[in-house]
């Protein structure tokens, strides 16, 4: 599916006019290519605090290039800071002496990462400065343009060798469509974090069960989790199973044809994760449906069908899944959750309650999970899909310009993002809500 609008700006009259009239200019992303390096460039490293001495061999564990001398003239590709050694608001000035001089000599499609101390997990002078980080990526991450992205990591004391598997996806052109995002890595699992022998191929030997596998956002993390060494369970309606099962052949995966809002689903999964592959290490709750209208029109019916599908059955098949052990030791659980579930949307009251309700269910498991187990979820915003495709032109045009990339997301940013959680190098990313919606102006 393509954009039109960009293709129209990136051509000469297309290029004259967007100049003219002052119209969005979107740059043309940069994605991953498998096999290619993680990153295209070179990586300048600052700050001086906590995670100063242990960044440069994370990046060499990832054959990221690197320096911490800006020099004269170089160009760089991805900026690192660490910011944890800013621990009082007298010391944020750092931060403009650090980044006001490189602005201007970064690549195209940069990727800027602000490192921090969790704010609470500090008190008094070093809180207050660490809560400012936030307010300065989100408003570095909507200044950068040129398809850069920014992002703060809070990194909690004891989690410093845990970052591996984030840098890695940050740094990348997997995180596309991911900007002014807070990221935390917790103590949780921070241990087991970083087992990864090989970081082209980090889910190799893993059991990935994905729903609403056989289109969409779901075919795009099947085909990425395949990609990245997963074997993967699909799992759709019975009527799309033929496109189910093409797609599983394809990937040498293994597929269920069910609704995952029929009484016995959570356990016909449970059971043939187990009896056919001895466990699942990632869970991924795609399967989602949209049946929209003002609450004053809601019909009982469009209510219930989007909670089953969207809230009950990812609750119920969860907890299926941990009660009878079925989801193996440094297991994933991501939720797919939407930019609606935290903004609200009108016309969508029932959507916009499940999917907030799929964070409250990471919300609800994620101090409670052991054996390394993590929960964490995506909140896509406006995705371009079959069924973005359907919306009117002019509503379409909006809604996929409303974000500072000025252009619509793709199923794939999606999946890298669910990719990067099902790593087994990610124990320590727990809880987590990450927006794939190119930081768009609207919610927080
Ligand atoms: N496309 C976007 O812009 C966007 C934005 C935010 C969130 N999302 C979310 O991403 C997920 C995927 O969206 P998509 O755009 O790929 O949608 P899609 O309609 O293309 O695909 C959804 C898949 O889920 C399957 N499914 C639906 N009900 C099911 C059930 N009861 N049992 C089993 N499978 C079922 C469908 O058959 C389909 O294959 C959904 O949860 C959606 O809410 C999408």
């Amino acid at each position: 599916m393509s954009d039109r609008y960009q293709d129209f700006a990136s051509s000469q009259i297309g290029k004259f006019l967007v100049k003219n009239l002052g119209l969005p200019s979107p740059t043309r992303l940069e994605r991953y290519d498998a096999g290619a390096p993680l990153v295209d460039g070179t990586v300048l490293l600052g700050g001086d605090g906590r995670l100063a001495r242990s960044l440069p061999g994370l990046l060499d564990d990832l054959g990221i290039d690197h320096t911490d001398d800006a020099g004269p003239e170089q160009r760089f590709k991805g900026l690192v800071y660490d910011a944890t050694g800013l621990t009082s608001s007298d010391r944020l000035g750092a931060l403009r002496e650090f980044f006001t001089p490189l602005l201007r000599r970064l690549e195209t499609c940069p990727r800027v990462i602000v490192l921090g101390t969790p704010p609470e997990q500090v008190a008094g002078a070093e809180r207050v400065a660490q809560r400012a980080l936030e307010g300065f990526t989100r408003s570095l991450g909507k200044e950068i343009g040129r398809g850069g992205t920014v992002q703060l990591v809070y990194v909690a004391a004891g989690a410093e060798a845990a970052a591996t598997s984030t840098l890695g996806f940050l740094l990348s052109p997997k995180s596309a469509y991911v900007s002014g995002q807070v990221v935390r890595i917790g103590a949780h699992g921070a241990t087991t974090a970083g087992g990864v022998a090989d970081w082209t191929r980090p889910l190799t030997g893993r059991v990935a069960l994905v729903t609403g596998a056989s289109r969409g956002i779901g075919e795009q993390i099947a085909r990425v989790l395949h990609r990245d060494g997963a074997t993967v369970v699909g799992v759709d309606v019975p009527q799309a199973a033929s496109e189910l099962q093409a797609l599983m052949r394809e990937l040498d995966g293994d597929w269920l044809a069910l609704d995952i809002t029929g009484r016995d689903a959570p356990q016909r999964i449970a059971h043939h994760l187990a009896e056919q592959h001895g466990g699942v290490d990632v869970v991924v709750h795609n399967a989602g449906i949209t049946r929209d209208k003002k609450l004053a029109n809601m019909t009982e019916d469009r209510w219930d069908s989007v909670m089953a599908v969207n809230l009950t059955a990812p609750e119920r098949i969860t907890r299926e899944l941990l009660d009878r052990g079925v989801i193996n030791d440094n297991g994933s659980i991501v939720g797919v959750a939407s930019i609606a579930g935290i903004a609200g949307n009108v016309g969508q009251t029932n959507y916009a309650a499940s999917k907030a309700g799929v964070i409250g269910l990471v919300d609800s498991l994620a101090d409670d999970l052991d054996r390394g187990i993590t929960v964490n979820a995506v909140a896509p915003g406006f995705i371009i899909t079959k069924m973005t495709a359907a919306v009117p032109f002019a509503t379409r045009e909006v809604g996929q310009r409303l974000n500072a990339m000025a252009q619509g997301g793709l199923p794939v940013d999606v999946a890298e993002t669910v990719a990067w959680y099902a790593s087994p190098g990610s124990t320590a990313v727990n809880g987590n809500v990450v927006r794939v919606c190119g930081q768009m102006m609207l919610g927080a």
